[in-house]
Parts: structure tokens; sequence; C-alpha cells
């Protein structure tokens, strides 16, 4: 059986950032560097690599930035032209979008992940879609979203991307019930955010890449608040469950939460190891730390 394509992303960028503080301050928690470029330079890519064709972010007030970032740069393009910067221009253009590729919505009052992905309910329309939380940079060999949709395209539905974690830290995640464990990809009974030590019904937890249906939208219009007092995306998942197949893919890769400090500086680390022109040197500058 053929399922719809998925050819869209949404990616919320509305949050305030407040565990990253004060480096979020006035500069958006999704531009903050990993080495070289800012985080969303690092999902976009990855969406890219899955075939994602429109963007869609929610973003919020302060966050202009990020829509300068996919934009033309005139003053600053034109002097690396003149000076015959042409390696570091190239890679500006690169990274900006076609026309037409991204759209920019707002959502005026931080109400919850919920509440951001149905901002976007006009743009994305009757087709299934993913949803990326950039906060999350996911290395992986095959792109994490490519994974999640290789996995749609198998069983179709919705997609949530899990990953294990020690039994004991599965209290600070949302966590996914499944029904038999086997394999990678298993149909999930359930979800759980947030459960209380010991209680937890596995130590896969949600881990920012979805693909949902659009019938989404209809439950997060009526959706009440939940944890926090914000509208969660989790507590719609759980209610489409009754009507709909979920999965659970265990992705294969390794995911660095760019939302947290230490995260953030485990990306900046593993990044820079890594990376083609400045691996060796970063590799040496890091040494004298561990001696
Ligand atoms: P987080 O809770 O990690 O983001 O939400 P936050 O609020 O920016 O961070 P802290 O906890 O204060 O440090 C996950 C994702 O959902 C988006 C965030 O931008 C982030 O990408 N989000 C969250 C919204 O777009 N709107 C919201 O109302 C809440």
């Amino acid at each position: 059986m053929t399922h719809k394509r998925v050819r869209k992303a949404v990616i919320p960028v509305a949050g305030l950032g407040t565990r990253v503080l004060p480096g979020t301050k006035v500069v958006p928690k999704e531009l903050l560097n990993v080495v070289d470029r800012p985080i969303l330079s690092y999902v976009v890519a990855e969406a890219r690599a899955a075939g994602i064709e429109h963007f869609v972010f929610v973003t919020g007030r302060s966050k202009g930035a990020i829509e300068d970032y996919f934009d033309h740069q005139v003053e600053l393009e034109a002097q690396l032209a003149a000076k015959k910067k042409t390696a570091i221009l190239n890679e500006l253009l690169a990274e900006l979008p076609k026309a037409g590729e991204m759209s920019f919505v707002r959502q005026m009052q931080p109400h919850g992940l919920g509440h951001a992905v149905w901002c976007a309910r006009d743009i994305i329309g009757d087709e299934p879609f993913a949803v990326i939380l950039p906060d999350m940079v996911m290395d992986a060999e095959v792109s994490a979203l490519k994974q999640a949709i290789n996995a749609y395209d198998e069983v179709g539905g919705n997609i949530i991307v899990v990953e294990p974690v020690p039994h004991d830290q599965t209290h600070q995640y949302g966590v996914v019930a499944v029904e038999a464990k086997g394999g990678r990809l298993n149909k999930m009974t359930g979800m759980v955010e947030k459960p209380a030590p010991g209680t937890a019904p596995s130590n896969l937890i949600v881990s920012g890449r979805y693909i949902l249906q659009p019938e989404i939208f209809e439950l997060l219009a009526s959706q009440e608040k939940g944890a926090g007092g914000e509208i969660q995306l989790t507590d719609s998942m759980f209610r489409l469950m009754e009507t709909q197949g979920f999965h659970a893919l265990e992705y294969d890769g390794v995911t660095y939460d760019c939302g947290d400090k230490i995260g953030l500086l485990r990306a900046n680390v593993a990044m820079a190891l890594k990376h083609p022109e400045l691996g060796e040197a970063a590799r040496a500058a890091l040494t004298p730390f561990f001696q």
C-alpha cells in the first residue's frame, strides 16, 4: 500500500529557551552555534536529506533573526564577493531556501508545543507532515527524519521517533508503551508524559521527530491544557491513538539536546571532532583537558 507522501515539516521555534539563559536572552535558542553554524542549520539539513520540500516555522516575538538567517544578507554577500572569500560565500548561499520553500507563522503566546503545532494547520492542510523539535540535534548516517519517513512508508499512520535511556531517567521524559519489542519499529499501545519513577511502561523516550496525520489538528483545537498549564502535543497524540495507528521507531543515531547547557556542550564537542576541516585541530585543542 502506498501512503500519502510527507512533504512538509513543522519546526516550532517559539519557546523561550529558559534552560540556556542568559545565552538566549537576545539570541534565539535555535540560532546558538554548534561549532560553526546554528542549531537550525543541522535540523534543516536533516530534513532536506529526508526529502522535505516545505518548512513551516512556528515563530514568536524576538525570533525575527531566524527569518533573517534564511534570507540574503546583501551587504555581507557583496563584501565577501569583493574580497573573493568564495568558499564561505558559497556556504552561506547553500543555506538559503528556494523561493517559497519556507513559511513563518506566529505563535503569539507560548501556550505549549501542541498549540505551536496547531498554529501551522492552515499551511499544512490535509496531508501527513513531520514535526521537528529543533533543540534535538540528531547525528545519524541516514538522516533521523529519513529513517522516520522510511518507517512511515512501510506502515503508514503516525510515527514517533524514540530512543532508549537508562531506566532511572525515564521520569524526565515522554515515554512510549509498545506492543512487543521486535526490532526497531514497534506498534505503540500508549504513551505517558514524565511517569513517576519506577512506573514507566518502557525505557523508550520520545525524542523530537514525529510523522503525524492531519487529524491531529482537530484534536489540538479542542485540547485542554495539560502538564505545566500548556497545550501538550502528547495529550492529543494519545487521543488520536484511539482511532489511528502509531508506531515507535528506535532510530539509529545519537541525539544531542541543545536546549540544555551540557547537551549543547556535548553537541559542540562531538560535531567539532567529526568536522571535516576542524576535526583534527579540535582534537588537539581538547586533548590537554583530559591529561
Ligand atoms: P521546550 O520546552 O524545549 O522549549 O519545547 P523552550 O520553552 O524554548 O525551552 P525551556 O524549557 O524554556 O528552556 C520544545 C520545542 O517546542 C517549542 C520550543 O521552541 C522548542 O523547539 N515551543 C514550545 C514552542 O514553539 N511554543 C511553545 O509554546 C512551547
